[in-house]
């Protein structure tokens, strides 16, 4: 393959390490005038452009931004795709949201031709937000994940996805059976986990739209295949973990029910854990599991408020998602706003690197692909964004009122959305242009 490379000028900063552990000041690198090089899809240096330039061939073709800010892709840990027809949708919580949203919704996707639109739309909207690489569940319908992963295939994306499966507790158009879910799962995993950059999650929906012999399949699947996903809800609302009691009631608790079908471990991401208790924050913590903090979702669906402290505490993986159609965008710069409000209404903080450290980096870390993504190191994929100074007329005031880059990465957190986000690259190749 021929050398390409190619070189991208701006203000850069990422994220290298969680503030909660080393503090907010060696958490980050940030070049004022900076300089990313890329070659053959990967990130080969980063630095400061004055020094680097000396170190390139004469000729290297320089793009150079004004006013702008390049950062890795953002990492979206949780994510329904067959929602995106239904954010925003009235009245209800948790429960009564998928019988009467949610799962009409989803049966949509018994057509062919509708997965596909949606899929082409969804992708789209991931990356007009600058998301690179997402963890997605699909419907129970196989061809919800084949259209999703053919499509992410041809812009050679990052990503990972899985078939929901969910054998009670909801509408007979909508169930698989412990065994279709467990044969269906398996094609998919031989079609698509490993190429290229596709991964598969093996999904169980919730425990309660799963008998106990689909959740033993799940975890079955999860021992056959190495590095294998699992993605799930746990604990969001206070009637599902009432419920949940009802249907297990021989296991000690919501996450013991996982527990106990080997659901937990290093590649297992549980969906928005907003009560949980400290006992299960320390066993997430044992396994490497991880929670996605959904804060968009957790305040629209009046499900509470994820304690973010507690799982520090427990030096628990969290990374961020936008729980979209629960949640109410597609940008995890405004669900970094929302996640700023959570902590405010316990009286926290949420300083701008541990945000961006969450939509980065914390989010590589809860996948395991920390040697893959979330940061601007050599060697890493070169996916990343340019981030717009004056997307707006508001931002562009407001940031011209800002002293440091902590002011700047703030404001644009809280003001900023898909507008901000001027084009995305995804190994190396611009895969969205404002
Ligand atoms: N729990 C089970 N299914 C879902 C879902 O689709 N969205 C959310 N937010 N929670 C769930
Ligand atoms: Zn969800």
């Amino acid at each position: 393959m021929p050398l390409t490379r190619k070189a991208y000028r701006a203000a850069i900063l990422h994220s290298i390490a969680d503030p909660a552990e080393v503090g907010i000041e060696a958490s980050y690198e940030y070049f004022e005038d900076g300089l990313l090089v890329v070659e053959n899809g990967k990130i080969s240096a980063i630095g400061h452009a004055t020094e680097l330039l000396s170190t390139l061939p004469a000729d290297i073709e320089i793009t150079h931004y004004q006013d702008a800010l390049i950062t890795p892709g953002l990492i979206d840990t949780h994510i329904h795709l067959p929602q995106t027809g239904m954010v925003g949708a009235y009245g209800e919580q948790l429960l009564d949201w998928l019988n009467t949203y949610t799962f009409p919704c989803e049966s949509q996707f018994a057509d062919k031709a509708h997965a596909h639109e949606v899929a082409d739309i969804f992708i789209k909207e991931l990356l007009r937000n600058g998301t690179t690489t997402a963890l997605v569940f699909g419907s129970v319908h196989p061809q919800s994940v084949n259209s999703f992963f053919e499509a992410a295939e041809q812009l050679d994306l990052r990503m990972i996805a899985g078939k929901v499966m969910m054998d009670r507790n909801a509408p007979d158009y909508l169930t698989d059976t412990a065994e279709s879910s467990y044969v269906e799962s398996k094609a998919l995993i031989e079609r698509w986990h490993g190429k290229g950059r596709l991964h598969y999650a093996v999904t169980p929906r919730f425990a309660p739209t799963s008998t106990p012999e689909q959740l033993t399949l799940a975890g079955q699947l999860l021992g056959e295949y190495p590095d294998l996903y699992m993605q799930t809800h746990i604990s969001e609302n206070l009637k599902e973990v009432e419920w949940v009691k009802e249907l297990f009631p021989e296991r000690k608790g919501y996450l013991d029910v996982y527990d106990h079908y080997q659901l937990l471990g290093e590649r297992s991401v549980f969906a928005h854990g907003v009560h949980l208790c400290d006992d299960e924050c320390a066993r997430l913590a044992e396994t490497g599991s991880a929670i996605a903090f959904c804060p968009t979702s957790n305040f629209f669906l009046g499900s509470g408020l994820f304690n973010l402290p507690m799982a520090e505490k427990h030096k628990l993986n969290v990374g961020l998602g936008t729980d979209v159609g629960g949640g109410t965008s597609f940008s995890l710069l405004q669900t970094l706003n929302e996640a700023y409000k959570v902590m405010q209404l316990q009286g926290a903080r949420l300083s701008p690197f541990k945000s961006l450290y969450l939509a980065t980096l914390g989010g590589a870390r809860a996948l395991r692909l920390e040697d893959k993504i979330g940061t601007l190191h050599a060697g890493t994929d070169a996916d990343f964004l340019v981030l717009d100074y004056n997307a707006t007329p508001l931002l562009s005031y407001r940031l011209k009122q800002a002293n440091n880059i902590a002011e700047t990465l703030f404001v644009l957190m809280t003001l900023g959305d898909d507008r901000t986000v001027l084009q995305t690259y995804a190994a190396g190749k611009l895969v969205h242009q404002r």
